[in-house]
């Protein structure tokens, strides 16, 4: 029985063109900013997000603290995302790096300016200076849901206002870009960084890009460095990203419709669906997630809890359509 692995869209394995890409990519030391392919993936990422400069990072984790730690300093506060993955996600990364703490805003991964208005407090010496306000788009634990443009000028908008920098966390701002219909610069455009993954949605193995300002091109790379995130023939990754934005970009919008139907045959079935699904996420709770865990490995279908009753499915590059429709018969067999 072929195993249909719904647990995230980082399960992907590069494609044949992908592979052969990587395997003829021309390399140089990297570290020397000498890797021709590691430029070339970099020039590519600022100019599709509207940026001057932009540096290549092992991962999501790094690129998303290195810019932390380019914007704060230790006792800074954060204001991010209710469930955001800068705190829930990255191992205490924010605290023991940058020694900045977070505080959430809102709920369901989005904040609006009611929210954000009393949360900046200048000059009170008894508060942390808070310096940065941090989106995620699109939002991971609240569903894979797009943050709302509007709402997102306005709250970039206050935040500039106040004098802090801002930080988008937009490992899948690809998906967010084609759910919207709104083009990637227009999503980036308020932020000093911007962190986006290779290996999610985009299916490159290994691999994530900050774009930001020329300026903090060199600090990033200075940070980077010093959390030992500097490679050197990296060109031969960065291959894979560069063959992902030219090919799977596009293409998101079949996850998109796939976990439309996903979630439409699990509410046919009883499940309770945390709203239609904005982009490759399907989110429902379940009453007994441990039944549900092992009945579900064992049909073959797997699908990974995110919290103590909710589970995530998420649709990618190697589930087509017929993977869905036979997920949804396995998964009858557990109706709730
Ligand atoms: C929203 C978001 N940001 C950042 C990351 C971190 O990426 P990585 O796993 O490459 O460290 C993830 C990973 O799932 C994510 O979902």
């Amino acid at each position: 029985m072929k195993s249909l692995d719904f647990r995230s869209d980082t399960v992907t394995r590069p494609t044949a063109g992908m592979r052969r890409a990587m395997a003829e990519a021309v390399v140089g030391d990297d570290v020397y900013g000498e890797d021709p392919s590691v430029n070339a993936l970099e020039a590519a990422v600022a100019e599709r997000l509207g940026k001057e400069a932009a540096v290549f990072f092992p991962s999501g984790t790094m690129a998303n603290q290195a810019c932390l730690n380019l914007h704060t300093r230790p006792g800074d506060l954060i204001l991010g995302t209710d469930g955001c993955h800068i705190l829930r996600y990255e191992a205490g990364a924010a605290a023991a790096i940058s020694g900045a703490q977070i505080q959430t805003l809102g709920t369901g991964g989005i904040f609006g300016v009611e929210e954000l208005e009393p949360a900046i407090q200048p000059g009170d010496l008894h508060r942390p200076a808070t310096r940065l306000l941090a989106i995620e788009n699109t939002h991971n634990s609240a569903g894979g849901i797009v943050f709302p443009l509007a709402i997102q000028k306005a709250v970039c908008d206050l935040a500039q206002g106040a004098g802090l920098a801002l930080h988008l966390d937009g490992a899948r701002i690809w998906n967010a870009a084609v759910a919207s219909g709104v083009a990637l610069d227009a999503l980036a455009a308020p932020f000093d960084t911007v962190s986006v993954c290779l290996s999610k949605g985009l299916g490159a193995p290994v691999g994530s890009v900050v774009a930001a300002r020329a300026e903090h091109s060199d600090p990033l790379r200075r940070i980077r460095k010093r959390l030992g995130g500097a490679m050197r023939q990296a060109g031969v990754i960065a291959a894979g990203g560069l063959y992902a934005l030219d090919h799977h970009i596009d293409r998101l919008a079949d996850d998109h419709a796939n976990a439309r139907r996903l979630g439409e045959g699990l509410a046919a079935l009883g499940f309770e669906i945390e709203g239609e699904p904005q982009t490759n996420m399907v989110m429902f709770p379940v009453s007994d997630p441990k039944r549900f865990l092992e009945q579900t490995r064992a049909l073959g279908v797997w699908i990974n809890p995110i919290d103590a009753r909710r589970f995530r499915a998420v649709t990618h590059l190697d589930l087509d359509a017929s993977d869905v429709e036979d997920a949804l018969e396995r998964l009858a067999e557990c109706r709730p």
